[in-house]
């Protein structure tokens, strides 16, 4: 299945603040740590369903994110070594320290799967209540359980018990507007065992639209002393600093703000070390690294999915050449990989 196309809308976002705020202070710009996990800084790859696969997940990591996420996977299907979920959750030392992403409700089904998120060497195992897909939903899991912090609480204590890793969760600001329950609930995982959270500053009912509210995540970045990452409407480097200087967090989650453009971490990097910007890639790169990613994903899901998963990937990076609009059309008639490098080699250029 292929996202809804107003999920990948690239909306625009309010203009960054960066010039008004106090800067960030050295310990912030410099390692984090999430349990026993180092991690280099604080600016991450968001968990993103159909992309956040192995290619995505290492170009990403050859660009500066610090710590990457596997995309959410039903626990059940992790405890049961289903093959499409031990496909992705496939990872490699170059992609380490990298986090897998399980979601469910049972404790004792959490548990199993956490064990193999484990097993397979993730650094990090991270429980999912924030999705708001109505199949999960539906189910009482996911962002459903917004709406129950003591439940959450029991499901990271039953992951924590049986794993060496560390146990993190991503939480929405609540189940939808007026109730909030992410501080209560931030305080019952710590209390439970959870070695951090990433707060995507919506509601479980907003899903993916409407403007983030970071004051959120400052509020439960107070509320607790384990490591609290933010997500939510950074789109550039200048948005990410934004974001940190006033929502305090110890990092932030980049989700749509990479599709396409992996070099929003090394820019954003640049700037929370105070050094100047980092110059847009050439055409030239971005079709080098679109290349390397689309080899990937060509090994890595075979031909035919990779075929089809095409026009997406290679709309992201070239939305940035003058020469898009013919481009959306061309990439429409590509059947293979070596028409897909004949395309690259005309237009990014
Ligand atoms: C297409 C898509 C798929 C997503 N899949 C997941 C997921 O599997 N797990 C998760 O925790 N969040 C998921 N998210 C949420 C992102 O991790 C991120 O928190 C959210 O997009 C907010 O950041 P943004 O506004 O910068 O995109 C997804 C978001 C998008 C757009």
């Amino acid at each position: 299945m292929i996202a809804p196309a107003h999920i990948l809308l690239l909306e625009p976002f309010a203009p960054s603040r960066e010039e008004t705020l106090p800067p960030i202070p050295f310990d912030r710009a410099s390692v984090m740590r999430i349990g026993n996990v180092s991690i280099a800084h604080g600016l991450t790859l968001a968990p993103m369903e159909e992309h956040t696969s192995l290619p995505f997940r290492l170009i990403m990591k050859q660009h500066g994110a610090s710590l990457v996420c596997s995309e959410r996977i039903d626990g059940c299907d992790v405890a049961s070594r289903d093959k499409r979920a031990m496909k992705l959750l496939a990872t490699t030392a170059g992609e380490r320290p990298a986090v897998g992403q399980i979601s469910g409700g049972e404790p004792q089904e959490i548990a199993e799967a956490a064990r193999v998120i484990q097993e397979l060497g993730f650094a990090i195992v991270d429980l999912n209540f924030e999705c708001p897909i109505k199949r999960l939903v539906g189910r009482g899991e996911g962002g459903a359980l917004m709406a129950q912090p003591a439940r959450i609480a029991e499901l990271v204590a039953a992951a924590a018990k049986v794993v060496d890793i560390p146990v993190t969760v991503k939480l929405r600001t609540g189940p939808k507007a007026g109730e909030d329950t992410a501080i209560e609930t931030a305080q019952r995982v710590e209390q439970a065992g959870g070695a951090g959270i990433t707060l995507h500053a919506r509601s479980v009912e907003q899903a993916y639209l409407g403007g983030p509210d970071w004051t959120h995540v400052t509020r439960v970045k107070e509320a607790v002393s384990i490591p609290v990452l933010g997500s939510g409407g950074i789109r550039t480097a200048a948005d990410a600093i934004a974001f940190l200087k006033e929502s305090g967090a110890d990092g932030a989650a980049i989700g749509r703000g990479c599709l396409g453009n992996p070099w929003i971490f090394q820019q954003a990097r640049s700037l929370l070390l105070g050094g100047g910007a980092v110059a847009e890639p050439s055409p030239a790169e971005r079709g080098k690294v679109l290349l390397s990613l689309v080899e990937h994903e060509f090994e890595f899901y075979g031909p035919h999915l990779a075929t089809r998963r095409l026009p997406r990937t290679a709309c992201y990076f070239a939305k940035f050449l003058p020469t898009f609009g013919e481009f959306k059309k061309e990439i429409q008639t590509i059947k293979n990989l070596p028409q897909f490098r004949q395309l690259v080699r005309e237009r990014f250029r």
